[in-house]
């Protein structure tokens, strides 16, 4: 496995490998692998020749007074597991090296980043939707593997691909949990053993919304009035939203059909857990 820091490197090295006829899988992360990473890179290498991961914790979609700093970075440990998972090449680059000249450039996608955490983080999606635009540039994947835990990504990133005619073809995996439920999330990391289990009225107000929808509850504001109450039991949570929405507009949606997803964003102490699921589906 090669670790690539360099922007001009890692275009040599894909060139090169696409002049081979090879074909390029891409997983782009923040680092600090779990699970989750894993199950994109597994798929990765079963269906391309080259599998590239890149590990660069992006400034730009970060607000301000939000974890930057804080994110968990720790290459080696990355290395081994990405190794262990099959890829060929790790791509790291410093900020200095992606934004040399500042950032005077920006792709923003319209509508679908209104809603949900287009709401509730200025900004995020814009840091978002360039630095995956660069990454792409970069290394010129013919497949992209995201994962549907950040569903509003995935989806804004799928607008994105399509309306700029980038021939790369965007990959969507599910969401994997810990035993107990939990999403995995590099930002579990910093949960205290008490906010790690009221983390769980996540999944479990899920559940609880599932298991009413499937029971014959169509009605979107029952549903999500059930959630805001489990969520409601544990002390420490602040909702920074919970609504259902239409899977490919991403709006809200008065009446569950099998496009609805329930999407949370819940805050707990410092830490800020989202998690999502089709309504009408088994979890
Ligand atoms: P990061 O949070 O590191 O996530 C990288 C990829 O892993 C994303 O596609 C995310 O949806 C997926 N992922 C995270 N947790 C998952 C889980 N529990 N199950 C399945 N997939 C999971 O998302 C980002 O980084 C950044 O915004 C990025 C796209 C790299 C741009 O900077």
């Amino acid at each position: 496995m090669e670790t690539i820091t360099s922007v001009s490197q890692m275009q040599e090295f894909v060139l090169a490998a696409r002049q081979q006829g090879k074909i390029i899988g891409f997983v782009p992360t923040m680092g600090y692998l779990h699970q989750g990473h894993f199950s994109l890179m597994e798929e990765g290498r079963k269906c391309c020749d080259l599998l590239v991961l890149s590990i660069f914790v992006n400034p730009t979609q970060f607000g301000q007074g939000e974890d930057f700093d804080s994110y968990p970075r720790d290459l080696s440990r990355d290395s081994k597991l990405a190794a262990s998972a099959g890829v060929d090449v790790i791509f790291a680059p410093t900020p200095e090296q992606m934004y040399p000249d500042g950032c005077d450039t920006n792709v923003h996608v319209a509508k679908l980043t209104e809603n949900l955490c287009g709401a509730s983080r200025p900004g995020h999606f814009d840091g978002v939707t360039t630095v995956v635009s660069k990454l792409f540039n970069i290394v010129q994947p013919h497949k992209a593997f995201f994962g549907m835990k950040d569903f509003q990504q995935l989806a804004v990133i799928k607008k994105m691909v399509n309306d700029l005619n980038m021939t790369v073809d965007v990959i969507g995996m599910p969401i994997v949990r810990e035993k107990d439920g939990l999403a995995m999330s590099s930002r579990n990391t910093y949960l205290t053993a008490n906010l790690r289990q009221q983390g769980l009225s996540l999944v479990d107000s899920i559940r609880k919304v599932i298991a009413r929808a499937q029971a014959g509850e169509k009605c979107a504001s029952v549903l999500i009035t059930m959630a805001k109450q489990r969520i409601a039991q544990e002390p420490d949570a602040v909702v920074d939203y919970i609504q259902i929405c239409h899977d490919q507009t991403l709006k809200d949606v008065a009446c569950v059909d099998e496009h609805s997803v329930i999407l949370l964003a819940v805050r707990f102490g410092l830490t800020r857990l989202i998690d999502n699921h089709y309504v009408l589906r088994e979890l």
